[in-house]
């Protein structure tokens, strides 16, 4: 059963954390002329409305990029990432970007994981997505199917990543962000990137969790941190130092198979400034450390 809706969370401190990592990471794919491919296994629906009811049930964006693009000093590193969200406007390109006659929009907007790939991929690059929740698959469809660099399946994320490896283009990232509402999620993302990554070592893989007081976190970094690859796993963690109600977020990390060079050093950086910030459920603190060292 899938339950989950993102709009009730896009743009909070764990998703601002996400994609500035996914930012850094296109950042260096872009530098090589070479093509890349981007493998999205949880995609979402593209794009949020922050002005929606889902988005004010909650209010949690207001913590996240809400927070951050009123926060002073922000990292070099994190500047074109936030001058991406604060331009984006998906109204402004109509039914190129899915904007549909029949709804209403209120804005402000914040890009999800396939609308920041966007904005990083070349005319040679690919970006495959996954998304198996009915409605958010035709909406993510609407958003995507004008661009030809995009390929949308309406596939389970788990399998369908081990089926596609490795991909034709060889260099690129697997983004993994489950929603975790059922249990299995933290074995089925163990299982199926430890597949994926066994026929295609070279590829980045960034699996994103959250650190819940009754989590199974620990489980996961255990599991992936046993995957021995060459480039290193690095775990990245933004959370409040303590407590969080009992089934709500502390925090989130991040696990990164073969990150790019000083991706580790960057993200801390834009981590920290995060954690000082951004609305934690409590004050807190960014972290970053190998639990497999690149060799
Ligand atoms: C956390 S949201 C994704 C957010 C998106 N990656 C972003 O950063 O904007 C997780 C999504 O995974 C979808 N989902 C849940 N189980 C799935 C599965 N087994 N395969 C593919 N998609 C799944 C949910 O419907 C939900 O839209």
């Amino acid at each position: 059963m899938l339950s989950y809706l993102h709009g009730y969370h896009a743009g909070n401190f764990a998703d601002l954390h996400k994609h500035a990592a996914l930012w850094l990471i296109l950042t260096h794919l872009r530098k090589k002329k070479k093509p890349f491919c981007v493998i999205d296994t949880h995609a979402g629906s593209g794009w949020y409305d922050l002005g929606s009811d889902q988005a004010a049930k909650t209010g949690e964006w207001h913590g996240g990029i809400g927070a951050a693009q009123a926060g002073k000093n922000a990292p070099e590193m994190l500047q074109d990432y936030m001058d991406h969200v604060s331009r984006f406007d998906p109204i402004t390109h109509g039914r190129e970007y899915g904007v549909r006659d029949t709804d209403e929009y209120a804005g402000p907007f914040y890009p999800g994981s396939p609308f920041i790939v966007r904005e990083m991929l070349r005319d040679e690059d690919e970006l495959v997505l996954m998304e198996l929740h009915p409605r958010e698959n035709e909406t993510l469809y609407h958003r995507v199917k004008r661009d030809p660099r995009i390929h949308l399946h309406k596939r389970d994320g788990y399998e369908g990543l081990v089926a596609m490896m490795p991909p034709a283009i060889r260099r690129g990232l697997v983004l993994m962000d489950p929603s975790y509402d059922v249990k299995q999620d933290y074995q089925r993302a163990a299982h199926s990137l430890q597949s994926a990554w066994d026929k295609w070592p070279t590829g980045t893989f960034m699996l994103w969790y959250p650190i819940l007081e009754d989590g199974f976190d620990a489980d996961l970094r255990k599991s992936i941190g046993a995957i021995k690859s060459q480039g290193g796993v690095l775990c990245a963690e933004l959370a409040a130092d303590h407590g969080g109600a009992k089934g709500r977020m502390r925090g989130a990390g991040l696990l990164v198979i073969n990150p790019p060079w000083q991706f580790d050093q960057d993200l801390d950086v834009i981590g920290s400034w995060l954690a000082k910030t951004c609305k934690l459920p409590g004050p807190g603190h960014h972290t970053t450390r190998w639990l497999v060292p690149a060799e």
